[in-house]
């Protein structure tokens, strides 16, 4: 079993208008509604994957309830601390004429101290049955990153794998709790590290890998999208390929590697082997446009042409 963390859920939107047109009417043609959320994502590539994923995080309100019927459509488990507001909502607007993205991203219901350590408490008890456990995406209102650090520190206490994928200052603060695995892409990278990188130079690239590495955290992956990916982790250092793609949409590919792990270690896959499972799981996501999708027949066809080299 798999365990996901969403602290921000939402209800993500895709409109699709013929023009978007600021300071007028829009008249939207198409609507989209899905449970999103970075963690959400997770939970759905690995469930598709084939894996047993059960997801929690905070909900709230009618839009909560409306995230817990679709993961349920979705046969993905859920036990999620309610709290009083509402579950936000994303909206991404494609604009057809102009083939731009425009997004508009609420901040989340608060959740109170209450509601935190509620969710500290069940996280470590739905941890107990899982092999692995994931905690993605930003926190909402009236979080801080204690709350990543105290389920950090129990799953460490339960000997569990927990994998963090975050940025900014909470991954920054997260890195002294040692999560089993972090998966900064070139930006969160270059901002652990504190100087600019070429995305192009892999020793470049793997040194900072081996800064994290120093700094206790086991299972290091730079993300670097069409280009494949760096894995630094006890078993060495791993380059993977990815073979070029017809890619439509790239959001939330991370999420969908993140997926591609969990599946793999949960498995008892190796590490260079689950870093294939989820290289071609991140790049199947980026061949449909739902976001924190995959197609299996893409993932399959797509597997055998990862490269995994070993680098040092
Ligand atoms: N255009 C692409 N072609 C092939 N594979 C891709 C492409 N874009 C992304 N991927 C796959 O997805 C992985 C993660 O992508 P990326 O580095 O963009 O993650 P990210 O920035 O964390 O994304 P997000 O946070 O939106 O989920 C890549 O390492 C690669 O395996
Ligand atoms: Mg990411």
């Amino acid at each position: 079993m798999i365990l996901t963390v969403t602290a921000n859920a939402a209800i993500d939107k895709r409109y699709v208008v013929t023009s978007f047109d600021v300071g007028s009417v829009n008249r939207v043609k198409s609507a989209e509604f899905s449970a999103g959320g970075k963690g959400l994502n997770v939970s759905r590539t690995a469930r598709i994957a084939g894996e047993d994923v059960i997801a929690t995080g905070f909900l709230g309100g009618h839009a909560g309830e409306f995230v817990q019927e679709k993961l349920k459509a979705e046969g993905i488990r859920e036990d999620f601390v309610w709290c009083s507001g509402e579950t936000r909502s994303c909206i991404n607007i494609w604009d057809e004429s102009h083939h731009t993205q425009t997004e508009f991203l609420e901040p989340g219901a608060r959740a109170t101290q209450q509601n935190q350590d509620s969710l500290v408490k069940k996280f470590t008890e739905l941890a107990a049955d899982c092999s692995v456990a994931a905690i993605s995406g930003s926190m909402p209102e009236g979080c801080t990153s204690d709350l990543y650090k105290r389920m950090l520190a129990a799953g460490k206490k339960a000997g569990k794998k927990v994998i963090l994928d975050t940025s900014g200052k909470t991954l920054e603060e997260c890195l002294d709790d040692h999560p089993f695995m972090i998966k900064p892409n070139i930006d969160e990278i270059q901002m652990l590290v504190g100087r600019k990188l070429n995305p192009d130079d892999t020793k470049e690239l793997l040194d900072a890998a081996k800064e994290l590495h120093a700094r206790g955290i086991p299972s290091v992956v730079i993300s670097l999208g069409s280009s494949g990916s760096l894995m630094s982790c006890g078993e060495g250092a791993f380059q993977a390929l990815v073979p070029r793609i017809d890619a439509v949409n790239t959001v939330g590919c991370g999420d969908a590697m993140i997926g591609g792990f969990c599946t793999g270690i949960a498995r008892g896959l190796s590490m260079p082997e689950s870093l294939k499972l989820a290289s071609a799981v991140s790049a199947a996501a980026a061949m449909t446009n739902r976001t924190g999708f995959f197609r299996m027949e893409d993932m399959k066809k797509l597997e055998p042409l990862i490269e995994i080299r070993k680098l040092r």
